[in-house]
């Protein structure tokens, strides 16, 4: 992991549990969630089509597509049946005080 690049994401205060948020790290959509405290984070981009998934359905700890209503396990990226059928990314994260960073590979 020596070209691991943590980049700063979010306040911690700007999401709280139950929620998510897209933010734009370099030329990569990322999705940020808070699910029951603890944060994850994945492509934003969904695998299927070019939908946001954070501006879809968290429930506990799947995204919902917003587009087709393909689902993701947050934690792994897996895709979890029809329509998508490519897992997402996802990516280490960290808290450092009140900010969020994430761990992308080199663009
Ligand atoms: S774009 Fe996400 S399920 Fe189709």
């Amino acid at each position: 992991m020596s070209d691991t690049i943590w980049n700063k994401a979010a306040a911690t205060n700007e999401l709280p549990a139950g929620e998510m948020k897209q933010v734009q790290i370099g030329p990569r959509y990322v999705a940020l969630y808070n699910v029951e405290g603890t944060i994850y984070a994945t492509d934003d981009i969904c695998s299927h089509a070019d939908a946001s998934l954070s501006s879809g359905y968290l429930e506990g700890d799947t995204v919902e597509c917003p587009l087709h209503q393909g689902r993701f396990h947050i934690p792994t990226g897996k895709a979890m049946g029809a329509p998508v059928t490519v897992d997402i990314a996802t990516y280490p994260i960290k808290i450092e005080g009140t900010v969020i960073l994430v761990a992308l590979p080199p663009a």
